[in-house]
């Protein structure tokens, strides 16, 4: 049998790239922050990954394009709120541009300012270590101060689509 690989189109083909990344499911989160003239900024990000356990670091990238790049390249501290599979809505909502994301959206305080999504099942509280200019995004690292997680499910995105998670009848 041919591998597959083998005949693939060229990875700097940018359909091709997307796709073949779609297959790496992810979970959905907003990255949040304060900016310095006081306003919640937020928006939804699936590059959030675990870096590091000791210390405890984690990554996401930013399009250097956003219209969100300039305030949270400044930014000393940032949230990440894990949504949960009922959250599709604000999944949605923190993907548009907008002039106060968080108008209307249930959220709290956490360090820094930075907003937290009420009703997500995991929290992170993060001081900024690293930005980083690679390609066409930014990318950041943070040291987790804070975490915390409640029970549920969380949603998922896969291929350009949401859903959730269903767990394998192993057939033991
Ligand atoms: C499921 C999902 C995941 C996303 N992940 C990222 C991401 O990791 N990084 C990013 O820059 N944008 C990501 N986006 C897109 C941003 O949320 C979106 O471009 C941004 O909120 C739009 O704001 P802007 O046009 O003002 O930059 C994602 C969107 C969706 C729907």
């Amino acid at each position: 049998m041919t591998h597959p690989t083998k005949n693939a189109p060229d990875p700097g083909l940018p359909l091709h790239f997307r796709s073949c990344l779609g297959a790496f499911a992810t979970g959905v989160t907003v990255v949040a922050m304060r900016a310095p003239d006081g306003r919640a900024v937020g928006l939804t990000v699936n590059s959030f990954n675990s870096l590091s356990l000791d210390p405890p670091l984690v990554l996401w990238s930013l399009r250097s394009g956003s219209s969100v790049a300039a305030v949270f390249r400044e930014t000393t501290n940032f949230s990440v709120s894990v949504l949960a599979a009922g959250q599709l809505g604000l999944a949605r909502h923190f993907a548009f541009s907008a002039p106060d994301r968080f108008a209307g959206v249930a959220h709290h305080e956490g360090l820094g300012g930075c907003p937290l999504v009420d009703a997500a099942i995991a929290w992170f509280e993060c001081e900024t270590v690293s930005v980083q200019e690679l390609g066409d995004h930014l990318l950041f690292v943070g040291r987790v101060l804070r975490c915390a997680r409640v029970p549920g499910s969380p949603l998922v995105f896969h291929q350009g689509d949401f859903g959730q998670t269903t767990a394998l009848d192993e057939g033991v």
